[in-house]
C-alpha cells in the first residue's frame, strides 16, 4: 500500500484544474445500463470508484473504452444482472445499478452494502420506493432480488432527503409506466448533473434540483454525449488547501454557483475569494474561529467537514462542529489530535480549539474526506507527515499529490509503504 510524504509549512501559489465530479460520474455511468445506445462521457475521472463501477458494468455486459478524454460506454445486452458482495463491499455506490438494472431487464440481484467508517448508511428508502414502483423485493443470505415486469409510476415520499436514493428512483422511473412522482427528494447538484444526462438519453424529467422531481416514464431511452460536472468537493478541498498554508490558490473548471455555503463559510473564516463564472481564486488570511454545521444541500456538505476541522484547529478561538448527516463521521479527529490539534468530541458536535502550529506526524484515516483533512493539516503543519492508508484518497481525488506539488507543496507518493 501506497503513502503520501509532505512537508509542510509552504504556502500553496498557482492554478489548479478541478476534474469531474465522482458522485455526479457513479450515478451517470450507472444510467448507462438503462439503454443499449453508445454514450460518450467526457470529464469522468480516473478514480479508485470509478474503475470499481466501469468494471461492474463489464461483468453486467457493457463494453467500455477510452480515447482523448472520452469515455465510451455502451450496454448493448444486460448478460448478467448481478453485482456480488465483491463489488459492494469494495464500494456502496455500486447499489446505484438496482434501479437501473430493474427498470431495463426487470430483475436484479444486488448485494445489501453493509455500514462503512462513517455510518450504518442504511438504503431502506430506495427499496421502499422501488416497492412503490411495483417491485418485488426479497432480501435474502444479505442479497437484495428485485423483481417487476415493468415498473409503474407512483408517488413516493422520501422521509430523509437521500442523495443516491434519489438518484436510483429517478433512474428506474425513467422507463416506468406513467408518471413518477419524488416528493422530499435531495437536490444536490449531481442530482441535476443525472437528470441532465438522462433528459439527454430521452428521458422526461423535471425539477430535479428542487425537492419535487416529477418523471414521466418512457419506453426507451437512446445513446448521448455528455460532460460530467465539475467536482465540488475536490474544489472545496483545495480552497481549504489554499486558506490553510495562507496561499493563492485559482481553482479553474469549477462552478462556484453550487458552492455558495462553502464560499460563505470559508470567506467567514478569514479567506478572500474571488469568484469568477468557472473559476475561484482564494486568498488565505488570519484563520478566524466559525462555528460549521452540515446540511443536504444548499448547506454546508457534509463532504466537506473533515476538511474544515483541519483549519479550524489553527483558528483564532473556538468553533463548534456539528455532523447531523452521518453518525460517525469523526475518525479523523483522534489523528488530527496525533498532529496537535485540541478537538473534544460531543455526540455529534466536535470542539475545537484553535492552536498555533501543528506538527507533522504519521496518521492514517478509515475514509475519504478524514484523509482529505489529514493532507491539508499535514500542508501547514511542521515538520514531516506521512499519511497512510490513501486507497481511501485514491477512491475520489484525481492526481491529488500532482495538482498539489505543481502549486508548490512538498508532497510526494511513496509506493508500496503505507
Ligand atoms: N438515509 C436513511 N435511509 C436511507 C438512505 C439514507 O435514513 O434509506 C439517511 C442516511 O443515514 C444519512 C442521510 O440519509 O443520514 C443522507 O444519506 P444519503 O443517502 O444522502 O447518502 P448517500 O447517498 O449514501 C451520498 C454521497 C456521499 C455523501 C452523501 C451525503 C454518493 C455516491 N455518495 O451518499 O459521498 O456524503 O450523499 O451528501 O453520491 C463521499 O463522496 O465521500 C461520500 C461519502
Amino acid at each position: 500500500m501506497d503513502k503520501i510524504v509532505i512537508q509542510g509549512g509552504r504556502p500553496l501559489k498557482g492554478e489548479i484544474e478541478i476534474s469531474g465530479a465522482k458522485n455526479a460520474a457513479l450515478p451517470i455511468l450507472a444510467a448507462t445500463l438503462l439503454s443499449p445506445g453508445e454514450h460518450r462521457l467526457s470529464r469522468v475521472p480516473q478514480l479508485g470508484d470509478v474503475r470499481t463501477i466501469k468494471r461492474l458494468l463489464e461483468k453486467i455486459g457493457a463494453r467500455i473504452s477510452e480515447e482523448n478524454g472520452v469515455c465510451s460506454v455502451q450496454v448493448g445486452e444486460i448478460e448478467n444482472n448481478e453485482a456480488p458482495y465483491t463489488w459492494v463491499k469494495t464500494m456502496r455506490a455500486t447499489i446505484l445499478v438496482l434501479g437501473p438494472l430493474v427498470a431495463r431487464c426487470g430483475e436484479a440481484h444486488v448485494s445489501l452494502p453493509g455500514g462503512c467508517a462513517i455510518g450504518a448508511r442504511p438504503i431502506q428508502l430506495h427499496l421502499d420506493g422501488l416497492k412503490k414502483m411495483g417491485a418485488e423485493i426479497e432480501i435474502k443470505h444479505g442479497i437484495i432480488h428485485a423483481k417487476a415486469a415493468r415498473l409503474k409510476g407512483a408517488n413516493i415520499y422520501f422521509e430523509t432527503p437521500t442523495v443516491t436514493g434519489t438518484e436510483n428512483l429517478m433512474m428506474a422511473a425513467t422507463l416506468a409506466e406513467g408518471t413518477t412522482v419524488l416528493e422530499n427528494a435531495a437536490c444536490e447538484p449531481e442530482i441535476v448533473d443525472l437528470a441532465q444526462f438522462l433528459n439527454g438519453t430521452g428521458a422526461q424529467i423535471l425539477g430535479a434540483g428542487t425537492d419535487r422531481i416529477v418523471i414521466n416514464g418512457v419506453q426507451a431511452l437512446h445513446g448521448s454525449a455528455y460532460a460530467v460536472m465539475p467536482d465540488r468537493i475536490e474544489a472545496g478541498t483545495f480552497m481549504l488547501a489554499s486558506a490553510i498554508t495562507k496561499g493563492d490558490l485559482l481553482l479553474k473548471k469549477c462552478r462556484p454557483s453550487d458552492m455558495v455555503s462553502i464560499v460563505e463559510k470559508l470567506r467567514a473564516a478569514g479567506s478572500e475569494i474571488e469568484e469568477g463564472k468557472d473559476s475561484l481564486r482564494v486568498i488565505g488570511g488570519k484563520i478566524r474561529a466559525v462555528d460549521i454545521k452540515t446540511q443536504p444541500y444548499p448547506g454546508l456538505p457534509t463532504d466537506m467537514q473533515a476538511q474544515f476541522m483541519a483549519l479550524m484547529s489553527l483558528s483564532d478561538g473556538s468553533s463548534v462542529i456539528t455532523e447531523t448527516i452521518f453518525e460517525a463521521r469523526f475518525t479523523h479527529v483522534a489523528e488530527l489530535r496525533r498532529m496537535g490539534a485540541q478537538i473534544r468530541l460531543e455526540g455529534n458536535h466536535a470542539v475545537i480549539k484553535g492552536v498555533a502550529k501543528l506538527s507533522g506526524a504519521p496518521v492514517m484515516a478509515t475514509d475519504l474526506r478524514a484523509s482529505a483533512s489529514l493532507i491539508l493539516a499535514g500542508l501547514v503543519a511542521e515538520g514531516e507527515t506521512e499519511v497512510l492508508r490513501i486507497y481511501h484518497l485514491d477512491r475520489g481525488y484525481e492526481a491529488i499529490e500532482d495538482k498539489l506539488s505543481k502549486v508548490g507543496a512538498s508532497i510526494q507518493r511513496v509506493k508500496g509503504q503505507g
